[in-house]
């Protein structure tokens, strides 16, 4: 496994097969929470398709199971595993029918997550704890349940998550709790990129601005909201799924044998303004 191994570069090499070989994943094996659906679900295809078993984990199993199905079609190996990324017992389960089905566990990307939006001051309790546990919670339970396995293995790639939010303030809607809770994503991702380099195991995140899922879809229905987003993305349009694929591919591949620590924006352009 190259995950965390620096490549070395021959000039007389032919520079299709060295790009190839930066983002190969043949023989790696990926976990993917929230892997049933939107961003997931995507990011579930293109590590498949660069040649990693997948692990689709997902409360709903019926959309992990319908994302193992696209990637078995594709001719790629994977297992849909119900879990809950909040509950430690769940994790733990979770991670051990993954090596038990694949032996180890090289890439985990910590994607599930959920928003409760209110203003601040009706926030409920129970919605404030909801959000802070899935998003929050959930990234460090499955990092360590995962990361302990990484460890034992010589070594792995997390990527996790985070949002925009993770940065700055939403201008347009009560998110508090998602704020509050992707902030502590992006900090919990240096913190265990710090911590853990001694073991060979690189910690980034991803921070997707407006992206077309299930999570945004009432709100991007309202035309005024959409027109407001479009507005406020400097490349104008609302992002996709697909268009987080590469960076999360690059972050957990050979490529990014020197990255760690690393937020990557992939937000039109919402955070450079
Ligand atoms: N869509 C956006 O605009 C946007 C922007 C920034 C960040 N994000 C982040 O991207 C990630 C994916 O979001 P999405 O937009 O694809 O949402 P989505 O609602 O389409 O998919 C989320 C998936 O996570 C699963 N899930 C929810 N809670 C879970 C739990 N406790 N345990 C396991 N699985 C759980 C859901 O069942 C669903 O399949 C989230 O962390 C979200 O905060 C999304």
């Amino acid at each position: 496994m190259l995950v965390g191994r620096a490549l070395v570069t021959k000039s007389d090499r032919p520079g299709a097969a060295y790009l190839a070989d930066l983002f190969n994943l043949s023989g790696s094996v990926a976990i993917v929470t929230g892997g049933g659906a939107g961003i997931g679900r995507s990011v579930c295809l293109a590590l498949g398709r660069c040649g990693a078993s997948v692990v689709a984990a997902d409360t709903n199993l019926p959309s992990a199971e319908e994302t193992v199905r696209l990637l078995e079609a594709d001719g790629c190996r994977a297992i849909a595993v119900e879990t809950d990324v909040a509950a430690p017992r769940a994790v733990s389960a979770m991670t051990e029918v993954a090596l038990d089905t694949f032996r180890r566990v090289d890439l985990l990307v910590n994607n599930a997550g959920i928003n409760r939006p209110a203003p601040a001051e009706e926030l409920g309790f129970e919605d404030w704890r909801s959000v802070l546990e899935v998003n929050l919670t959930g990234v460090f339970l499955c990092s360590q349940a995962v990361g302990r396995s990484m460890i034992r293995h010589g070594g792995g790639a997390i990527v996790n998550v985070a949002s925009i939010y993770g940065e700055v303030g939403n201008p347009l809607l009560g998110t508090v709790a998602y704020a509050a809770s992707k902030g502590g994503v992006v900090n919990l991702t240096r913190a265990l990129a710090v911590e853990w380099a001694r073991y060979g195991i690189r910690v980034n995140a991803v921070a997707p601005g407006y992206t077309r899922t299930a999570l945004t879809r009432e709100r991007l229905e309202n035309s005024d909201y959409h027109e407001k987003i479009r507005e406020l993305t400097p490349l104008g349009r609302i992002g996709v799924p697909d268009d987080l694929v590469a960076g999360v591919l690059y972050l957990a591949s050979p490529a990014a044998a020197m990255v760690t620590g690393h937020i990557l924006h992939i937000d039109g352009g919402w955070l450079a303004r």
